[in-house]
């Protein structure tokens, strides 16, 4: 599958050793790429969120460091390892949580510092850059596995033709295209499993009022988007079959971290007895954590809760405490759909395929 065949969203561009990002701070009102010339750019980009969602923080890493090599390409290899090193350090630190920012930037050290890379006849630049065009596209085409997979369990277990309940933005913006969970939420449309989506506007940074609204829209899937406090009562409602988030983090046992909210929508939805399925790659898994607690949970600047678009809303001196992330317990969660299968009942077994 190539990337302009489906998904008619794609963020990510990379073009003449430049890095494009469809600035999604801006959407849905403009559609403005910032461009990265530098590492430095795709380190204030993670940062400030231009790019955001776990696997195209990772992709978006990958190109980071190419920008790098060619920034050092007149360096002897031996020296530009060590500048590289360097840069992926700062890469790695942009943001704490997501770590398919991490495993991107292993996937990269490893070429780096390949066997044959040290060979003059090598063109180690060019190395980089494959394997950084390959995370991208693997990405792309984990999508879709994920999508079909997905859609079959929900065909099986799920009462059909009703709502789905969605958090954050799990699309195309958050991916390499198509989308983890909404790509879920796509193709589960196409197949009539599903007949439309609530939204969680996602506070404080309204990733769903702002992105998914804005994706589904260019879908012409119908969906309303609800205040996040809302969703627990809409559960209750009955016309909702499925619960569908993405992750940032799931560790060894099936504990889950994402947006914040995730975990009290896993309360409300097992309380209902609404299935609840997470949908994440494999690059989103850390085995070396034995649950989630071991997960870091970012927390960002107060005035993302207290200010709005720069105007400021609270008391003046008023404090917030923002953590972005929080974690669901894998007896919470139903089902866990990655690109090599689906883990039925993660509490019971813990990752294993
Ligand atoms: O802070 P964000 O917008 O980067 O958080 C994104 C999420 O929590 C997503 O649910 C997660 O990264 C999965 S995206 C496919």
């Amino acid at each position: 599958m190539t990337m302009t065949e489906i998904s008619s969203v794609r963020a990510i561009v990379w073009q003449s050793h430049c890095l494009k990002l469809l600035d999604q701070r801006r959407l849905p009102r403009e559609q403005i790429w910032f461009e990265c010339q530098t590492t430095t750019h795709v380190v204030d980009a993670i940062r400030s969120m231009v790019v955001r969602g776990a696997p195209a923080i990772g992709i978006a890493a990958a190109y980071g460091v190419v920008l790098a090599a060619y920034a050092h390409r007149d360096q002897p290899v031996a020296q530009a390892q060590i500048l590289l090193v360097n840069v992926m350090d700062q890469l790695a630190e942009a943001r704490p949580t997501a770590v398919n920012l991490m495993w991107a930037l292993a996937q990269m050290r490893e070429v780096l510092f390949s066997e044959n890379i040290l060979n003059a006849s090598v063109d180690w630049i060019c190395q980089l850059e494959q394997k950084a065009k390959a995370i991208h596209q693997a990405d792309y085409d984990d999508n879709f596995r994920m999508a079909e997979l997905g859609a079959q369990w929900l065909a099986a277990h799920v009462p059909q033709g009703k709502k789905a309940l969605t958090h954050c933005n799990t699309g195309a913006l958050a991916t390499a295209g198509y989308g983890t969970a909404l790509g879920v939420i796509r193709t589960a449309f196409q197949k009539n499993i599903i007949s439309g989506v609530y939204v969680d506007e996602t506070r404080p940074w309204l990733q769903g009022t702002r992105l998914t609204a804005w994706e589904l829209q260019q879908e012409k899937i119908p969906f309303e988007v609800i205040v996040d406090s809302a969703a627990a009562s809409i559960l209750r409602q009955g016309q909702v079959s499925c619960v569908l988030v993405g992750a940032d983090r799931i560790a060894k046992n099936g504990d889950v971290v994402n947006k914040i909210g995730t975990y009290a929508l896993a309360i409300a939805a097992r309380y209902h007895q609404i299935k609840l399925m997470v949908v994440a790659p494999t690059s989103t898994l850390d085995l070396t954590l034995n649950s989630g607690v071991e997960i870091p949970i970012e927390t960002r600047e107060g005035s993302e809760i207290l200010a709005w678009r720069g105007e400021w809303l609270a008391p003046e001196y008023a404090q917030a405490y923002n953590p972005v992330f929080d974690m669901t317990p894998a007896e919470l969660i139903d089902v866990i759909v990655t690109e090599r299968g689906v883990i039925e009942n993660p509490a019971a077994q813990g990752i294993c395929f």
